[in-house]
């Protein structure tokens, strides 16, 4: 039996930070050493076009970016590959056929598209229409698990009509994906916990390239409160909660074990302690730049593998649709 293929993308928009590591990467890299998959990572280009301060100057040193963080992170090309979608034209065109059979108010109600385009006067079609290419993404390759965050849950539910719906009205041609929901901490920024760790607010963001220097400058400086208690209460100590959380994830040990630890101790101690861990974990994100050769080389080879997929889906949907 072949193992189930697993399937997930990331965009590049900018530096990647903690909150992607944690929130995925890590997570990719541990399903991937799982043995249980067969693992496709990919490089989302095409949907990153979809945001406002899109930079066209910048864009091919972020996709690149993204591949050498999987790689970094512990993506290992011999076990997985590692793509770019915009290198697969099968997904632009799958997408299409989805555009056709998605009706118009399903992806007016999803909440990533209203909290995107609230406000706004107008906004692009891709805005709209970004989780049919998703679905075209997941529906290509046969992938029976999706690692996704709660934010791209609605998406994948979407992806499963959609395949439903393809099946019965033109004969069994995609696998209905399964979610796959990891328990991974959710990053608030270090200067307004109130809000996810986001490249909007540099200054709360530990990117995964920042200088040992940075990344302990940022936290020393992460808001806490005065009652000087390293205790965990997300309502009324929600700085130094959310730190906790990040020690935890870095650490392994427990909120609990480290409200022990720190018992009586003060916030500079903990703060200078969790530096250290986060100094030592980005590490491999500063240190192991793979070679630009190694990185097209382990891309070239994720292309080839996908588009095989990709290709034989399509040709396979082109039959069912009567296109060929
Ligand atoms: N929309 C996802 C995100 O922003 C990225 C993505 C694109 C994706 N296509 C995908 C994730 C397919 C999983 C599967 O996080």
């Amino acid at each position: 039996m072949p193992k189930p293929i697993l399937i997930s993308g990331i965009q590049p928009t900018g530096r990647l930070h903690l909150g992607n590591y944690l929130g995925a990467l890590r997570n990719f890299v541990e399903l991937q050493n799982s043995g249980k998959y067969q693992c496709l990572f990919f490089v989302a280009d095409l949907h990153s076009l979809t945001a406002a301060d899109f930079d066209a100057a910048k864009k091919q040193e972020e996709i690149l970016g993204v591949a050498r963080a999987y790689l970094a992170a512990g993506v290992d090309p011999k076990k997985s590959s590692v793509f770019v979608q915009s290198h697969i034209a099968e997904s632009s065109e799958l997408a299409w056929v989805f555009n056709t059979l998605a009706p118009v108010g399903e992806l007016e109600r999803m909440t990533q598209y209203k909290d995107k385009s609230a406000g706004r006067e107008s906004v692009n079609v891709g805005l709209l229409t970004y989780p049919l290419l998703m679905a075209a993404d997941i529906l290509l390759y046969d992938a029976a698990v999706v690692p996704v965050g709660e934010d791209q849950l609605q998406h994948l539910e979407l992806t499963r009509t959609l395949a439903r719906k393809f099946n019965n009205r033109f004969g069994d041609t995609f696998v209905e994906p399964q979610p796959l929901m990891t328990k991974t901490p959710r990053v608030m920024s270090l200067t307004d916990p109130s809000k996810k760790m986001s490249k909007s607010l540099p200054e709360g963001c530990l990117f995964l390239d920042d200088s040992p220097a940075d990344v302990k400058k940022k936290i020393m400086r992460a808001v806490t409160d005065s009652d000087s208690k390293v205790t965990f209460d997300p309502v009324q100590k929600a700085g130094v909660s959310n730190l906790l959380l990040i020690y935890e994830a870095l650490s392994g040990k427990s909120v609990a074990s480290l409200e022990k630890k720190y018992a009586g101790k003060g916030y500079g101690q903990f703060k200078a302690d969790l530096a250290d861990l986060a100094v030592v974990a980005l590490a491999p994100f500063r240190e192991l730049k793979p070679k630009t050769s190694n990185l097209k080389a382990a891309l070239a080879a994720g292309d080839r593998k996908a588009k095989k997929l990709a290709s034989a889906k399509m040709k396979d949907a082109k039959k069912k649709l009567g296109l060929l």
